[in-house]
């Protein structure tokens, strides 16, 4: 008789032992799990409520992101649904108001929407790179933090009288300071796989009332003026119709201006100074990088190939509503699944020679939609995924043909583990020089 296939094998490390490795080294807990178990496995993390199987097949991770319905797993909307409100796209359930909120801001990530948001990214990194000793070493990491923050004000806050960009990145970024420290707290750490919804800190709910009354006073403003004129993201939403033609409201707008702040700019930070640890690394694509005759089409590829070799995200859950076959398992109702990036871009069946940054991989044919994850996938997947690409294109870019980078050391950056990212341990030193005309 031929039944449905078995669950996968369970991790069979003690939950407290298998947390403590996630956290302090995720990699070789992963590349531990895949040796001993195959491309499918159950994890349990000391604290969380339901074990998570974690998928690096293709075609079980389309099976499980196709599906419209299944649900988030509980732990993110707990996270945040205090900072980003509750109708915030990123942690509002699956189904009917999600899509209805997920489409209104969908037109301005469009690719065709991104020549703003370019335009954007390149004055505040032409900008940023003038205040860089020549000769001097410099952090890439809290330098691309400060550009990726400045873009959203600007492309998506539409702030840009300087004054008040000034003020409102101050606050913003003492809000996720904030955040981050909140985080590293051992004990939220565990309790950020629970689906429990966190009170949050004082200090924290301060920043965030400051934060709220600028925003909503930059939403009353384009309200009173006409929002269909600017180009940057909060006036588009102001803009906005659903199908009946209602708009959104004040909170609205905010709760989705917060969820872009928080969903896009420590990523995208992460993902530069990864992609610059490695293309600094690498003479002969830093060389064709700023070839003067350089193309589009390889730069698109080395940030292709840069989300692939360093995901920032470690993974992206569903909860299962419902038994769920997918590949060769029968993954468990009542249990969550995720795809993991990490497993899934090194599989040599998949890459060869999977550890090599090799950008020319993506030349000839674009990124496999569940092959290659960064963004997750399905109905949640990355609302910013365009925005976020053009971003480091274009930030990398300007960069490199603006001052001479080097590695101040000689060894790659290890990894360290921040919460549900994973970035450059020493934030990818470099020493700083004049481009040789
Ligand atoms: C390299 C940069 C980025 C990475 C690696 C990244 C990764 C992700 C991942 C893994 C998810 C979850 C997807 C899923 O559950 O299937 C996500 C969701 C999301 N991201 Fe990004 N992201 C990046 C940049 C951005 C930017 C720049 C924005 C906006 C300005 C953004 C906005 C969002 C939003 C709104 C969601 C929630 C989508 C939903 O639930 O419908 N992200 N991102």
């Amino acid at each position: 008789m031929t039944g449905r296939p078995a669950p996968p094998p369970t991790v069979s490390e003690s939950p407290a032992r298998q947390l403590a490795w996630w956290l302090e080294r995720p990699i070789q807990f992963l590349e531990h799990c895949r040796r001993r178990y195959g491309d499918t496995f159950m994890v349990r993390l000391f604290g969380a409520e339901a074990p998570i199987a974690f998928l690096s097949d293709p075609d079980a991770i389309r099976t499980l992101y196709i599906d419209p319905e299944l649900n988030l797993m509980p732990a993110r909307r707990a996270r945040l649904a205090h900072i980003l409100g509750p109708d915030s796209v990123f942690v509002l359930d699956s189904g009917p108001e999600h899509m209805k909120r997920r489409k209104l801001a969908a037109p301005s990530f469009h690719g065709d929407r991104m020549r703003y948001s370019r335009e954007v990214a390149r004055e505040v990194a032409e900008r940023e790179i003038r205040e860089w000793p020549r000769g001097g070493t410099l952090a890439l990491y809290p330098r691309m933090q400060a550009i990726t923050l400045e873009v959203i004000v600007r492309a998506v806050f539409g702030v840009t009288e300087p004054a008040r960009n000034r003020e409102l990145r101050g606050m913003l970024s003492e809000l996720l300071t904030e955040l981050a420290r909140k985080r590293a707290q051992v004990g939220l750490v565990i309790r950020s796989f629970a689906s429990g919804v966190e009170p949050l800190p004082r200090r924290l709910r301060r920043v965030l009332a400051r934060v709220d009354r600028v925003l909503l006073a930059e939403i009353a403003e384009r309200r009173a003026g006409d929002p269909t004129e600017r180009e940057d993201v909060m006036s588009q939403l102001v803009a906005a119709r659903f199908e009946d033609g209602s708009g959104l409201s004040d909170r609205g707008v905010r709760d989705q201006l917060m969820a872009l702040l928080l969903a896009g700019s420590e990523t995208s930070a992460v993902s530069l100074a990864w992609t610059f640890d490695m293309v600094l690394r690498r003479p002969e694509v830093l060389a064709r990088l700023t070839d003067p005759e350089g193309d589009d089409a390889y730069l698109r590829a080395v940030v292709w190939e840069s989300l692939r070799l360093r995901p920032v995200v470690m993974f992206a859950g569903r909860r299962l509503a419902s038994d769920l076959v997918a590949g060769e398992h029968t993954l468990p109702m009542g249990s969550d699944a995720a795809g993991v990036p990490w497993l899934t871009h090194s599989r040599p069946d998949l890459y060869p020679e999977p550890h090599a940054f090799r950008p020319e991989r993506f030349l000839d044919r674009k990124p496999q939609t569940y092959a290659w994850i960064p963004f997750g996938g399905g109905a949640r997947r990355c609302l910013g995924a365009a925005f976020a690409e053009a971003e480091i294109q274009v930030v990398l870019d300007t960069i490199l043909h603006r001052v001479s980078l080097e590695p101040a050391n000689p060894q790659p950056e290890p990894l360290k583990r921040r919460n549900m990212t994973v970035s450059p341990r020493n934030g990818t030193v470099v020493r700083v020089g004049e481009v040789e005309r």
